[in-house]
């Protein structure tokens, strides 16, 4: 099985590199082959996504991605941006089902920014659409307003777009989900306003009744974005478009402590992916030997139960992140009293050990 290894920018190397660790340790029949993205590739090839790492990314069989973007590159021309790479790789690549698990453990309850009895035990999930909505609707531009109050005046725009065929994907997914959890899915929308969330409301009801053994309920985005904070619990799973996905899945990330936690999988339909942690590339702490791992690490652990079907290795490296953390190790970000704070690579030096 062939892995593409994209490491990209900020602290992306210093956490990928410990994935990689934990990954080689397993013994598995991975080959793992790295190519440059985002800023990284930018300063080396010209471009964000070089034809070379697309390919790279296409012909394997998963692909394990750090972080993209630094401010030295916010003057560039938007499709020259680092986070282009990323946007072009979920596009390219038709990866359209982001899974974004928020899980506090027991240990870390102290780090999160809410009470312990709110967050404690929180294990939810985040159905995020990744390739529609107004991150990739067309028209999109800067322009002088046609009409309006400030015709003649520059003004941005953006298009919300989806379509049924579209919607039906992502709920299958989403319903598919909670039935190997506790069968609530959440849809999120703001179906009051707009008129994309209308028809997302319709066809989620409908798909709905293809799976009878599982609760859907609706709610508009700014009321889940209170309830996030105020009954995190009351979720299962969450299914919502693109930008809403995008603001409650970090929202949802500092429930469990750190969003250095928090990894990701995003999908195509025959369940090749893209694995990433759901944080940033974190440029202002980069090369410190500071960024917490485990979200990388964790997104690895996906890659083996999604892509590549092997349950049991992704469960021992669950297990072994569990023990590292009841053994009171602590990179900065969950650091609270009492426990012990080590780096970026003695995270994943634990981690290796916990194995076994
Ligand atoms: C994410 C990120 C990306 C997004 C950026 C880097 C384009 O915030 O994966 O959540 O907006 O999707
Ligand atoms: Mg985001």
């Amino acid at each position: 099985m062939n892995i593409a290894v994209l490491p990209g920018d900020g602290i992306g190397p210093e956490i990928v590199a410990e994935a990689v660790k934990v990954l080689k340790d397993l013994q598995l029949p991975l080959s793992m082959e790295t190519a440059p993205v985002g800023g990284a590739a930018y300063d080396i090839a010209g471009h964000p996504l070089p034809p070379a790492t697309l390919d790279l990314a296409k012909s394997a069989d998963a692909i394990l991605f750090g972080a993209v973007g630094d401010w030295k590159y916010d003057t560039l021309a938007r499709e020259l941006r680092p986070e282009q790479a990323i946007l072009g790789l979920r596009k390219h690549l038709a990866l359209f089902a982001n899974f974004r698990p928020a899980i506090c453990y027991q240990e870390l309850t102290a780090a999160s920014s809410l009470k312990p009895e709110i967050v404690g035990g929180l294990d939810i999930l985040i159905v995020r659409e990744l390739n529609g909505d107004i991150y990739f609707g067309s028209p999109k531009g800067i322009r002088n307003a046609p009409d309006g109050l400030f015709a003649g005046a520059r003004e941005g725009f953006d298009t919300m777009r989806y379509s049924e065929p579209e919607i039906e994907r992502i709920a299958h997914v989403a319903f598919e989900a909670a039935r190997k959890r506790h069968r609530k899915v959440c849809s999120v929308d703001k179906s009051n306003v707009l008129e994309t969330s209308q028809l997302w409301r319709e066809v989620m009801t409908r798909v709905a009744k293809e799976y009878s053994d599982v609760e859907l309920s609706h709610m508009y985005v700014d009321n889940a974005a209170m309830q996030l904070v105020k009954a995190p619990k009351s979720f299962d799973v969450i299914v919502t478009g693109n930008l809403f996905g995008d603001i409650l899945s970090d929202e949802a990330a500092m429930l469990t402590g750190s969003i250095g936690m928090l990894p990701s999988a995003s999908l195509d339909k025959n369940n090749k992916g893209l694995y990433e942690p759901s944080h940033g590339s974190a440029p202002d702490i980069a090369g410190k030997g500071i960024a917490n791992p485990l979200a990388t690490i964790l997104s690895a652990a996906m890659m083996l139960r999604f892509s590549l079907n092997l349950p049991k290795d992704a469960q021992r490296i669950e297990t072994a992140v569990q023990k590292v953390l009841v053994q009171g190790l602590r990179t900065a970000d969950i650091y609270t009293e009492g426990t012990q704070k080590i780096s970026t690579a003695q995270m994943g030096d634990a981690v290796v050990k916990a194995l076994g």
